[in-house]
């Protein structure tokens, strides 16, 4: 079969797994990898076994067969690399999460990738889980009826010394807190299985650890279903990750998805005996979901296929993350269509943004 060309830019923690997935899927190829840390970069160029770069211009230049980018670089730098890549090189792009941090950043990348005919794949990894697809067919198949509560519940734990391992985290320009960081996997678990959510009322707080953004929140949602929802997301929890799990409430039953990354089917009312079945054994809370989702984009790409997450769905979970920090800052129910960017979340911090930059200056021919 014929392999799309992958390249990653961002060697830090997340690597690995997109590294690993290209390794396993049968329709890609890892063609060179990236990282401004020269160690890094070379540590990730050994597992994947291709050249390291640590100016992203250079390995386009040096590998112009490249055909998708996996930008794993911090959060706040994705829309700045994305536009960048997609003005320079029209590549495809994979974009870790959150794929942008604002609603505006979003709308404009989205002109662009249309203009120079890329596809952006936004990365939600977990929607790939066993359990996730099992649960999602049941509401969808009537088997468990109408959604009546729908609930995640993210308890895990942060300390202070994580925050400190770079200066991105914990930061509102780059990188959000406990809803944006680790809850957004959930919260967009909860509109994939649960239903659109229409509108929020959320209460963040700060209460164990000295960053500028929450690592603690909660917050109640109405669906346009008429259902009713909680989500209750922290990094506060200690000494350990507890839980990351989700629950629907049906008509005809219960549904809960539980272990560390909504991984293990813990209970599922109309017939028990699929629990073992739906559940898989994660290692860590990243899950087996880049798996498939690499193997996705490469057919998305060779077929024009539908990828996992279209665009306009991925976007749809960072307007609901917005609606939840407005709520917070307006003390009020927000509408999630409403679409407005909190007037924290993802402001950028140009010292922040610097620390992050590839340099262009020998590049700019390129343009
Ligand atoms: N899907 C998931 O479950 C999951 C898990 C972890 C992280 N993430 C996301 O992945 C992204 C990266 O997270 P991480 O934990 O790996 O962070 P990290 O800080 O460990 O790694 C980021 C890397 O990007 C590099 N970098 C920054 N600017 C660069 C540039 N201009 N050129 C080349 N390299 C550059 C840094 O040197 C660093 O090594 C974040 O957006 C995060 O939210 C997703």
């Amino acid at each position: 079969m014929k392999g799309i060309n992958f390249g990653i830019i961002g060697c830090g923690r997340v690597a690995i797994r997109h590294i690993e997935a290209i390794q396993l899927a049968s329709n890609a190829k890892l063609i060179a990898v990236c990282d401004g840390d020269k160690a890094r970069a070379e540590e990730k160029s050994l597992l994947g076994n291709v050249p390291f770069y640590v100016d992203y211009h250079e390995m386009f230049k040096q590998h112009p067969e490249i055909q998708v980018v996996i930008i794993l670089t911090p959060s706040g730098s994705h829309y700045e690399h994305a536009v960048d890549i997609i003005s320079r090189y029209q590549k495809h792009l994979v974009i870790e999460k959150p794929f942008v941090m604002t609603i505006a950043e979003g709308l404009t990348l989205k002109l662009l990738a249309d203009k120079a005919s890329v596809k952006i794949f936004p990365v939600y990894q977990n929607r790939c889980n066993k359990a996730v697809q099992f649960v999602k067919n049941a509401i969808n198949q009537g088997e468990l009826g109408a959604v009546r509560v729908g609930t995640v519940r993210v308890r895990w734990c942060r300390p202070q010394r994580y925050y400190n391992l770079s200066p991105w985290r914990g930061t509102w320009a780059m990188d959000g807190g406990a809803m944006t960081n680790q809850g957004i996997h959930y919260i967009d678990l909860l509109r994939y299985i649960c239903g659109e959510i229409t509108r929020v009322h959320a209460k963040l707080a700060t209460l164990g650890a000295e960053i500028e953004v929450e690592d603690t929140g909660v917050a109640i949602v109405e669906f346009a279903s008429g259902a009713v929802g909680v989500i209750e997301i922290m990094t506060s929890a200690r000494p350990d990750d507890f839980e990351a799990s989700i629950s629907a409430v049906c008509e005809n039953g219960l549904a809960v998805i539980s272990g560390i990354a909504t991984n293990i089917l813990q209970t599922f009312s109309p017939n028990p005996a699929k629990c073992q079945l739906e559940s898989e054994n994660f290692k860590d809370a990243y899950g087996f979901g880049h798996n498939k989702v690499i193997e996705e984009v490469a057919n998305s790409i060779l077929y024009d296929k539908q990828f996992l997450v279209e665009f306009d769905d991925g976007l749809q979970t960072i307007k609901l993350l917005h609606a939840i920090y407005r709520s917070d800052e307006l003390g009020t129910w927000v509408e999630v269509n409403e679409a407005k960017d909190s007037k924290r979340l993802g402001v950028p911090d140009e010292a922040l943004l610097q620390l992050y930059r590839t340099s262009t200056k020998e590049h700019e021919t390129a343009l």
